[in-house]
């Protein structure tokens, strides 16, 4: 699995967020070495960023990020056809975004360590609704071929136990973008636990066809999550 390092600006967009008006606590869980968290907290929200990585010494991060930015160029080149750098502008600009997002994010986790918590999906060290948003890029359904539904269920009803509203992109698997096979049984188990679930598209495309990102949410009208 790649240790990569999107910018606040890919966040953005990919989340559907306003920049000018983020939500004032905020998760980033599987942040990687992403640059989200450190602008995030600039613009004046409290936010934290979550992975297990950051068990790992601050030079190693760095590392796997340098290292990372180039294997994930290349599975690019891999699935040519299967990527868009409509919303980049083109490859040079992707790059120079990633490499500024990894730069911001060694300065940002050096500056304010403890905002960087070394934490796992499906089992996250926070309280309820800590969060009034949580954010998840590229970990959930990525790798779908690796981690599957059981899995999948446990992190998203996780993510919505720390989080007010959890926002998921992008919703294809790794490289060319294949369906998750089991996102419709999926979606039926987060209602069966009183969650609401939407897809959005958004205005966010690198795997071409992947514009939407997934909202869950606590449904409130429900008494009990789970009816005996
Ligand atoms: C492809 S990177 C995405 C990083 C960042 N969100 C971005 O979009 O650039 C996937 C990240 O998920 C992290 N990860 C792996 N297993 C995880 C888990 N069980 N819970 C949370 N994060 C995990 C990895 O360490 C890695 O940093």
């Amino acid at each position: 699995m790649l240790v990569t390092s999107r910018s606040f600006d890919e966040y953005v967009a990919m989340f559907d967020l306003d920049a000018s008006n983020l939500p004032a606590k905020i998760l980033d869980c599987c942040a990687g070495v992403a640059g989200f968290r450190a602008e995030a907290a600039r613009r004046g929200s409290w936010a934290v960023a979550a992975d297990p990585a950051y068990a790992l010494p601050r030079e190693k991060l760095a590392e796997m990020g340098r290292d990372d930015l180039l294997r994930g160029s290349a599975i690019a080149g891999q699935y040519a056809g299967s990527f868009t750098f409509d919303w980049y502008g083109g490859p040079e600009r992707r790059l120079t975004l990633r490499k500024a997002a990894l730069a911001q994010f060694v300065v940002d986790l050096a500056t304010n360590p403890s905002s960087f918590v070394a934490g796992q999906l499906p089992q996250l060290p926070f309280r309820d609704m800590a969060f009034d948003l949580a954010v998840c890029s590229h970990l959930l359904f990525t790798w779908a071929d690796q981690l599957g539904l059981d899995w999948h269920l446990a992190a998203l009803v996780e993510l919505a136990r720390v989080a007010a509203y959890v926002r998921v992109f992008p919703t294809v698997m790794q490289g060319p973008g294949e369906p998750v096979p089991f996102m419709d049984e999926l979606m039926s188990g987060l209602e069966r636990d009183g969650l609401r679930v939407e897809r959005r598209q958004v205005g966010y495309e690198f795997q071409r066809g992947a514009n939407t990102m997934l909202i869950v949410s606590r449904d409130r009208t429900r008494s009990s999550p789970r009816p005996a």
